[in-house]
């Protein structure tokens, strides 16, 4: 719409319609004509982590596969960093995303593999995020034989940071997690009244996505490697869409694809069948290190094949389908949460301001940083 406005009260988003008809406010900001979207939901993200693997990306760079075996390295450097710089880290991802023009965001567990640090990643993942995932089952740490681990995360571990998270996410990958395996770490989270994620289908062919439709998952993500079935299969959880029925959101995370040198994942197939897709950055320090919703916008029209106002809508309200924050809802405290990722009364007033005349200027001009203002929940973060 050309010549908006919009209206805040506290919190919220008052008012939206035209420009003309917009009724008095006591203060009133003029962005003179620049395009006014949602805040990014960023509702793929792994924050909550020490430590650096350029080197490891330099080495992808020059040929070497991506393998799971790399979240050892960084699980070493979580492990050993004190609580202060794990918070201080977050900290600063969450600023960089806020400047980035995200207002709303997940973050997982999954750096920890103790009680005690996965415990302290869910804790501290709490102060800043808007949900929060467990990920124990990212992969089976050195030294640990895998059954006793998997009584460890759907026993002890759940038990510890239940009260701490909405989610339980597995990584059901060759070298992490096998069907079965993963098919028991989601099973204890729905006795628990949890929702659902998992890491599927990412570095090829696997169980990820069937299995994550089968529980009736919030989401499935990566989804890099998917067949006609596959594709048809996620469109179809959303058939009951009209009664209320939520269906699994296929996430794509192209930063990620690019800098593991995998296949984009086929949104542009996806939605075509009918999947709400979700885009994600995926920020963590071995696959995917940016916080950038822009860029992945910007991939997901130039080669994923979006149009401009899918990749947009991908990356606000499909990420909030994704978390279950698209309608009032509340948190595990039962505190009442405004709706994420839409500019329309009612919603959470997070909303970003291009300096660009229309969100084209996303694509068009990709890697310019085109973000002039950002309001989360009603404050000016900048
Ligand atoms: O989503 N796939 C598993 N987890 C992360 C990678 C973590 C890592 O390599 O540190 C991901 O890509």
């Amino acid at each position: 719409m050309h010549g908006a406005a919009l209206v805040m009260e506290g919190d919220a988003i008052a008012w939206v319609g035209e420009a003309r008809a917009a009724p008095a406010a006591d203060v009133s900001v003029d962005v003179g004509g620049r395009a006014v979207l949602p805040g990014w939901v960023d509702s793929h993200t792994h924050l909550l982590f020490a430590g650096d693997r350029s080197a490891e990306f330099e080495a992808r760079m020059a040929g070497e596969p991506y393998a799971a075996g790399g979240i050892g390295v960084t699980v070493a450097a979580t492990r050993a960093a004190s609580d202060e710089a794990l918070a201080a880290n977050l900290d600063r991802l969450a600023d960089e995303m806020l400047r980035g023009g995200t207002t709303a965001f997940e973050t997982k567990t999954g750096y920890g593999l103790t009680v005690a640090d996965e415990l302290r990643s869910a804790r501290l993942a709490g102060a800043r995020a808007d949900s929060v995932t467990f990920l124990g089952a990212h992969l089976v740490p050195e030294g640990s034989e895998p059954g006793d681990y998997l009584d460890l995360v759907t026993g002890d571990m759940l038990d510890a940071v239940e009260p701490h998270v909405d989610a339980v996410d597995v990584f059901c990958e060759r070298g992490a997690f096998d069907e079965s395996q993963s098919r028991r770490v989601l099973e204890a989270a729905r006795a628990r009244g949890l929702a659902l994620r998992v890491h599927g289908n990412q570095l090829g062919p696997g169980p990820g996505v069937r299995l994550a439709v089968e529980l009736r998952a919030a989401s499935v993500d990566h989804v890099a490697f998917l067949d006609d079935d596959e594709v048809r299969m996620l469109a179809a959880t959303w058939d009951g869409a009209a009664a209320g029925r939520r269906g699994t959101v296929a996430t794509a995370l192209p930063a990620c694809d690019l800098s593991t040198r995998m296949p984009l994942a086929p949104a542009r197939r996806l939605l075509d069948a009918g999947a709400v897709v979700a885009i994600a950055t995926n920020c963590n320090p071995g696959t995917s290190y940016t916080t950038s919703m822009a860029f992945c916008v910007a991939t997901a029209v130039l080669q994923m094949r979006l149009t401009i106002e899918e990749a947009v809508r991908a990356a606000t309200l499909g990420g909030a389908i994704a978390l279950g924050l698209d309608e009032p809802s509340t948190d595990r405290s039962g505190r009442a949460l405004l709706p994420v990722g839409r500019i329309r009364p009612g919603a959470r007033a997070d909303v970003q301001v291009l300096d660009a005349p229309s969100v084209s200027h996303l694509a068009y001009r990709p890697g310019v940083p085109l973000v002039h203002a950002v309001w989360r929940a009603g404050a000016r973060a900048f």
